[in-house]
């Protein structure tokens, strides 16, 4: 059989931001490749000014800005995304620095098809200045967290992680930039593990599927401050 026919559909992304959508552009970009079970269908932001906005239409993406002030309650905006979301036949939903809560109706209507990445390894230091919370721990160890999105925020059933060290120097922004770094590669595999429903969620947890051994010891481990070359 060729190839094309019986490769499953791409399930069609909207990708929802509020700023600079770093993560959208790593989403994106993944996407274009041919074997990427996901393509980007759609990108809202509900700031008309998102720099991340600008960047996706300048690529010929179906972007949307849907302004949350104009509408007189979160139930109407709501209403109004969820209709561009079913006009647009969008399969999965991935929040990628979306700073706008969701109401419980919303968020349940798409229980298991909404994701959301958020930039520590939770359950610690949900929320926001998630790396000022991560220094003021005095953690060894930081990094980011895709999970899927549930009423409680930044509360959902977690997808994937990577972790990063934290060094004596580092400020919120030394910080945030070596956990972004780690979240423009985490981001695209799991939305891939999502779309190929590698990634069930059953009771409170995920589990997923091991697809292949890419190289990856899976003994690693992540020693931080790391230990000397030799001894102690
Ligand atoms: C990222 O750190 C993400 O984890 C958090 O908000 C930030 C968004 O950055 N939810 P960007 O807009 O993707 O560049």
């Amino acid at each position: 059989m060729h190839r094309a026919m019986i490769q499953a559909r791409k399930k069609r992304v909207a990708v929802l931001i509020s700023g600079r959508g770093s993560n959208m552009q790593a989403l994106v970009e993944a996407a274009r490749a041919p074997d990427y079970p996901a393509e980007i269908a759609l990108v809202v932001s509900n700031r008309p000014e998102a720099p991340g906005l600008a960047w996706a239409k300048a690529q010929g993406l179906a972007t949307l800005a849907l302004n949350h002030k104009l509408y007189e309650s979160r139930e109407h905006f709501e209403g109004q995304l969820q209709s561009v979301l079913e006009l647009s036949r969008i399969d999965l939903v991935a929040l990628a620095g979306f700073l706008r809560l969701m109401t419980a109706p919303f968020v349940e209507r798409w229980q298991g098809r909404m994701i959301n990445i958020h930039p520590s390894l939770l359950p610690a230091f949900k929320g926001l200045h998630t790396h000022e919370q991560a220094l003021a721990a005095g953690v060894r160890i930081s990094g980011c967290t895709v999970h899927f999105v549930t009423p409680e925020m930044d509360g959902g059933p977690i997808i994937a992680q990577a972790a990063v060290p934290v060094l004596p120097d580092d400020t919120p922004e030394t910080l945030a930039d070596r956990v972004l770094a780690a979240e423009h590669k985490l981001y695209p595999t799991a939305l891939a593990r999502v779309a190929r429903d590698q990634a069930a969620w059953t009771g409170d947890v995920v589990s997923v599927q091991l697809v292949e051994n890419a190289g990856v010891n899976q003994e690693q481990a992540l020693f931080s401050p790391w230990p000397p070359r030799a001894g102690y």
